[in-house]
């Protein structure tokens, strides 16, 4: 994909089970603070980091629509876990199990977000997330169009939760 400078290695990096790896945005995901974890593990420096979108570390095997599943929770003031699959500069990749919320100012105004994000369990990733990822991206992918493309993942993957009679949120707790 034209988008990416760098081109993934398909190398998996890995973090030790008792780190967080902590980021912080602005309202429109521009990163404002990083946590060391997050900066060995991705691989850049603070001053890459600060201000850049945090769409910096996306890998291109995310489909658009988990994104856009956790920006209109996040926007209203909800919370979103969800099994993220990141790039680090050099092109390798991490999976992670990401929390994400709003974060608000003394007067409750919504300021920015704030995510901590765990080592997922494996089997989780490799039997349930991976296959279902590869589906939606596989919709995403079949139109030239990316909103349309966004769409159509989200169609499938609200499809597959109605299938299961479950919600989004109900569905990644119980994996
Ligand atoms: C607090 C916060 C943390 C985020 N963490 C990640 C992340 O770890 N990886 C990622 O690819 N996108 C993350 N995003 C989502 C990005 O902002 C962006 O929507 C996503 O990378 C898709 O980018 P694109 O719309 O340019 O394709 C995060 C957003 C917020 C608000």
């Amino acid at each position: 994909m034209s988008k990416y400078k760098v081109q993934p290695t398909g190398v998996e990096r890995f973090f030790d089970e008792n780190d967080l790896i902590v980021s912080k945005t602005d309202l429109k995901g521009r990163i404002t603070y990083t946590n060391h974890v997050f900066r060995a593990i991705a691989g850049y420096t603070g001053a890459e980091l600060d201000g850049a979108p945090h769409s910096l570390i996306r890998h291109p095997d995310m489909p658009r629509c988990v994104f856009k599943l956790l920006w209109d929770t996040i926007a209203v003031g909800g919370e979103v876990f969800a099994y993220v699959k990141n790039m680090t500069k050099n092109g390798d990749h991490y999976w992670v199990f990401a929390h994400v919320t709003p974060s608000y100012d003394a007067n409750g105004t919504m300021v920015g977000y704030h995510s901590n994000r765990r080592v997922p369990n494996r089997r989780i990733v490799d039997e349930v997330i991976v296959p279902i990822y590869r589906q939606l991206l596989d919709a995403e992918n079949k139109t030239a169009d990316r909103k349309a493309g966004m769409m159509a993942g989200h169609a499938l993957l609200t499809g597959v939760l109605k299938d299961k009679g479950v919600s989004y949120d109900e569905f990644i707790h119980t994996l």
